[in-house]
């Protein structure tokens, strides 16, 4: 099972959109995939509330619910459960328990907008990223459609920090597919919204692809 956490500085940087988007992506990709929600305001569990009432069996993405001093052990009585990903939601950084949890991730996102009030806010966070040690990619988010200034010149500064993950552009299909618990990639799969995400997918499956590849040859050697 992988690791997949997403972390924030900011409220409102896009982090539950991104978080529910590639959890339902991954599943409809033939994932087996449980959602942690850590942040205490909830939204991904209520999102999650929405999308499963009154569904039988097992949903897929499913929720976990630990605390964050419960997560290594959580983790491994999901990764013992047969998950393929397990995808961390998380409040803004100033939690005293980010930094712990981070290390448990195999691959950290960090959603971002791309005005100057929200990249002012990431030495903090890049701060605790790199204290954890572990792969780290930036994404931007909200974007306004078509050509963008703002990404244009939001991009090499973050490529100076890290790796750039495809961004996701303000799309009203994130928020109307959130109301009724679904994703974009659902209520409209062939729009641009579901096209932004499918490459943000694309991305983080590669990376967890190189991840396996990398362990592979550590056991072998
Ligand atoms: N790409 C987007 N396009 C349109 N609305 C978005 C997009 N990303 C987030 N939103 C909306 O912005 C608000 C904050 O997003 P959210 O994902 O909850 O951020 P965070 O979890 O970082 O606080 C929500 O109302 C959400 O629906
Ligand atoms: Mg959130």
């Amino acid at each position: 099972m992988r690791v997949v956490m997403v972390a924030k500085q900011k409220g409102g940087a896009g982090a539950t959109t991104l978080v529910r988007e590639l959890g339902v992506a991954a599943a409809a990709a033939g994932k087996c995939v449980v959602f942690v929600d850590l942040d205490p305001q909830g939204t991904l569990r209520g999102w999650w509330n929405r999308r499963t009432e009154g569904v039988q069996g097992d949903p897929n993405p499913g929720l976990a619910t630990p605390t964050p001093d419960q997560m290594p052990a959580a983790l491994d009585q999901l990764r013992a459960s047969g998950m393929d990903l397990c995808i961390v939601d998380t409040p803004p950084s100033v939690h005293p328990f980010l930094g712990a949890v981070m290390r448990l991730a195999d691959l950290i996102l960090l959603p971002t907008r791309p005005t100057t009030d929200d990249l002012d806010a990431l030495p903090a966070i890049l701060d605790l990223v790199e204290e954890a040690g572990r792969p780290f990619a930036f994404v931007v988010t909200q974007v306004p459609p078509g050509r963008s200034r703002l990404l244009d010149d939001a991009v090499p500064v973050l490529a100076q920090r890290g790796r750039v993950a495809p961004p996701l552009r303000i799309r009203i299909d994130f928020p109307v597919a959130a109301a009724t618990g679904s994703a974009a990639t659902e209520i409209a799969p062939k729009s641009k919204a579901a096209a932004e995400v499918e490459a943000v997918w694309h991305f983080v499956s590669a990376d967890l692809a190189k991840l396996a590849r990398k362990r592979a040859r550590a056991m072998v050697s």
